[in-house]
């Protein structure tokens, strides 16, 4: 079924909920959207939608729980004790202003104001060069910490998790997006993520940098593309109880 960009009337609650930017899209994208009728997936768009924000939000879970567990059991007393306090505080800054996350040449919109200044019909090559980054990314990361003699078993099968949770929201992504703009292929672009190296350094306080560095990137990337996932479902859903909400800006 193709969805078709209608013109909504603009309501006090929708000009609310949109922000003015859907609106700035729509025309960026009127006219009606392509869909494949037999590209044969079972789930309805509203399904793909539910299955894609479960996995964004199991993915951040299980971010936050890597981060925590790898502390607990990787670091020493010693490191813990000197400098964890001061640390941990410092520590988000400190990746925020040294970390090169991908090197995207568009960056990561961290926010509403920086989301809508992306055009619609650029929405699937960002979301997508991001899903294809992290799916290879953490695939390394899963290599490197496996390859670490002692490295705790908690630590690895959240590693793993996180893989296989990633991978299947890729595939959902793919489908959606697939089902909104017609088809979407050649809007990957292949980054490169430096950093991981010094996870296997013998300096704790550098493998724990790392760690944070892609506990980090993918916090930022994850929220984005949950950001976007919301917007399009309000696009696809004009009038849907989600739009009307203020979840997106709270999200932001
Ligand atoms: C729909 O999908 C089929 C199978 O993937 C493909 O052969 C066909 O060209 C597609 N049609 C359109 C209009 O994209
Ligand atoms: C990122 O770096 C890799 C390797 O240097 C390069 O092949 C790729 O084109 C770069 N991507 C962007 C978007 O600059
Ligand atoms: C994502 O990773 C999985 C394995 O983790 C792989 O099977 C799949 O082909 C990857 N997807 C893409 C599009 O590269």
């Amino acid at each position: 079924m193709p969805f078709s960009f209608s013109q909504p009337s603009p309501s006090g609650a929708l000009l609310l909920l949109l922000v003015s930017s859907l609106l700035l899209w729509e025309n960026v994208a009127s006219g009606p959207l392509s869909s494949n009728e037999t590209d044969g997936y079972p789930l309805s768009t509203n399904g793909l939608f539910h299955n894609a924000m479960r996995l964004t939000w199991n993915i951040k879970n299980l971010n936050m729980e890597l981060r925590r567990t790898y502390t607990v059991n990787q670091v020493s007393e010693k490191l813990y004790e000197n400098y964890m306090l001061d640390f941990i505080e410092d520590m988000e800054y400190l990746v925020k202003a040294l970390t090169c996350c991908h090197n995207y040449s568009i960056k990561t919109p961290e926010n509403l104001e920086e989301a809508q200044q992306i055009p619609f019909n650029e929405f699937p090559k960002l979301i997508l060069s991001r899903m294809w980054a992290w799916n290879e990314t953490s695939k390394i990361l899963l290599t490197t910490l496996r390859s670490i003699p002692g490295m705790h078993d908690d630590v690895i099968s959240l590693a793993k998790n996180i893989e296989t949770k990633l991978a299947e929201l890729f595939v959902y992504i793919q489908s959606l997006l697939n089902k909104i703009y017609g088809t979407t292929t050649g809007n990957v672009e292949y980054t490169v993520f430096s950093g991981l190296e010094d996870l296997k350094s013998s300096d704790e306080e550098f493998s724990l940098f790392d760690l944070c560095k892609f506990s980090y990137c993918l916090r930022v990337d994850i929220h984005m593309v949950e950001l976007y996932l919301k917007l399009l479902e309000c696009v696809v859903y004009v009038s849907s109880d989600v739009c009307l909400s203020k979840n997106i800006r709270d999200a932001s």
